[in-house]
């Protein structure tokens, strides 16, 4: 299965993704763990453009930026491990593009979902870490070191990115779990691996 873990600042995907990788593989799974962006050679040097620099790149730029990053992340490091028959486990994936590049900073919502079709990897299980907006305000600025280039803009961005997740899931329920993520690390664990096995089985019937 290919599963990406999406949410906006301070929602924990990254511990998250770090358990389930971890759970995935006592259970006897091969299982890869990546990033994006990044999660080859190429998009991890695009990740440092992206995120670092003050360069107020044009929507549509950053945008292809972000797509140039995930075609490489898919054709160097995820199809291969999807067709050697490893799970995969995925921090962020094309709905953070329309989250963040879509909903907060406006690029032309159409313009990403074609990308996204064009990218043609769809993953089996989406699972959208929510928290109230503040919660993830304090994580944030708990976290200490340096903010990147996201993390700096305004509580309003952050609020429109939260809002995108949401009406993405609500948009797509067949491929999206809502995990409300605002809980204690354990309990969140919880129903992350409940989504999975939820839909595990659902596989299994459909095949
Ligand atoms: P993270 O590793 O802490 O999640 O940082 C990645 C940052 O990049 C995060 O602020 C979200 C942002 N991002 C986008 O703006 N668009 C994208 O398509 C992706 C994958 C990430």
């Amino acid at each position: 299965m290919f599963i990406t873990l999406e949410g906006g600042e301070g929602a924990g995907k990254s511990t998250q993704a770090a358990l389930l990788a971890d759970a995935l593989c006592a259970r006897g799974h091969a299982v890869l763990r990546t990033r994006e962006p990044g999660g080859a050679p190429g998009a991890e040097f695009l990740r440092n453009v992206l995120l670092g620099g003050t360069i107020d790149w044009s929507s549509r730029a950053e945008t292809l930026l972000h797509f140039a990053a995930r075609v490489e992340h898919v054709e160097k490091t995820i199809r291969p491990a999807l067709a050697a028959g490893m799970w995969v486990v995925c921090d962020r994936f094309y709905d953070s593009t329309l989250a963040y590049q879509g909903y907060g900073q406006g690029a032309d919502r159409g313009f990403i979902a074609t990308l996204a079709g064009l990218v043609g990897l769809v993953p089996d299980l989406t699972l959208v870490l929510d928290v109230p907006d503040a919660v993830g305000a304090d994580r944030l600025r708990g976290r200490g070191g340096a903010a990147d280039r996201y993390e700096k803009l305004d509580a309003a961005f952050h609020q429109r990115v939260n809002d995108g997740f949401r009406s993405i899931a609500a948009s797509a329920p067949e491929r999206c779990v809502v995990v409300p993520a605002g809980a204690d690390i354990q309990t969140v664990q919880s129903a992350v691996l409940a989504a999975v096995d939820g839909r595990s089985r659902l596989a299994l019937i459909a095949r």
